[in-house]
């Protein structure tokens, strides 16, 4: 290959914004590792080791601390002075809070956002992918700038939602999530009763889960939905029913909740007749 020719996809790499992340949590370190590896220069410093003596010397500033130290986090940049002797923009993470947790250190030369990735990052040691992943943005014009080209550098989306409420955003991002994790617990204890190793249980769920990602995302709600309940087999559901009261009775509640929610998303499919849905109601009636 003639190695003269320019690279077909030409960034200019003089533009890129320095990257400060304080917090080397979960997020902090999953988007320093994603940041990195596109390129960027990026400082990331653990909350632990406290703030830096020094002013910071970057345009993004990225507070990936929990919820509660933003505030403080804030107060600190600005008493310190750590911020505001050159243009930056200050960023927080967390989804149920706008820019106004930052309005301590918001100032002349400093601007300030909410940038929420709307990803799950459930480990320090391991970064997830980022791609096409929804980031929230929401602040002053400056700093929404410079998060939303951090997150196209990412190849993530970054959106604004006019008059979102933050608190059902967050509140739906972690249903979503943090239900989609609990239901695997319950799928790899009840795999184990049915005889399978719980390691192989967690492998076997993982790929599964994220078919229900994919289908989610490409065909959206209710077309993902897939099972007996969409087929209008009450008696499939009723064994499931019946093996779970054997097995592992705790999980009853929990099936019958999942297909209570499943019923009208079915109903809206219709590749059954409606006596059919109704024979599943009355299924999980009898429970
Ligand atoms: N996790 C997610 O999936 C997710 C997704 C979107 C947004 N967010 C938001 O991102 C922000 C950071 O969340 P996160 O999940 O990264 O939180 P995290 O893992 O708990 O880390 C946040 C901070 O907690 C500190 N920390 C962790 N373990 C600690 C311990 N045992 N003792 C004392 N401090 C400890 C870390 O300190 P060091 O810096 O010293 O390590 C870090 O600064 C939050 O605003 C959250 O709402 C999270």
């Amino acid at each position: 290959m003639d190695s003269t020719r320019p690279s077909p996809i030409h960034r200019d790499d003089s533009a890129l914004p320095e990257v400060f992340i304080y917090g080397g949590g979960k997020v902090g370190r999953g988007l320093a590792r994603a940041s990195r590896d596109a390129g960027l220069q990026v400082t990331l410093r653990p909350a632990r080791d406290g703030l830096p003596a020094e002013p910071i010397e970057a345009d993004l500033v990225i507070l990936a601390v929990r919820d509660r130290d933003i505030g403080p986090c804030a107060e600190a940049l600005r008493d310190r002075r750590l911020v505001g002797h050159r243009d930056a923009a200050v960023v927080h993470c967390a989804g149920a809070l706008g820019p106004e947790a930052l309005a301590a250190v918001r100032g002349r030369r400093v601007a300030v956002a909410q940038m929420h990735p709307m990803i799950s990052f459930a480990s320090p040691a391991f970064a997830p992918f980022l791609e096409r992943g929804h980031l929230h943005i929401d602040g002053d014009p400056a700093a929404v700038r410079a998060a939303r080209s951090l997150g196209v550098r990412l190849g993530m989306a970054p959106r604004t939602v006019t008059g979102l409420d933050r608190v059902a955003y967050h509140a739906a991002a972690g249903l979503v999530a943090n239900g989609a994790a609990a239901l695997a617990a319950a799928g790899v204890d009840l795999l184990e009763r049915a005889g399978v190793e719980r390691k192989t249980a967690a492998e076997m769920l993982g790929p599964l889960l994220r078919t229900v990602a994919d289908n989610v995302e490409v065909l959206g709600v209710p077309d993902a939905l897939t099972g007996p309940v969409r087929r209008g087999d009450a008696a499939g559901v009723a064994r499931h029913l019946e093996t779970l009261r054997r097995l592992a009775p705790h999980l009853v509640p929990f099936y019958v909740a999942a297909a209570a929610t499943q019923l009208p998303l079915a109903r809206a499919l219709g590749e059954a007749p409606p006596d059919a849905f109704d024979a599943i109601q009355q299924v999980l009636d009898g429970t």
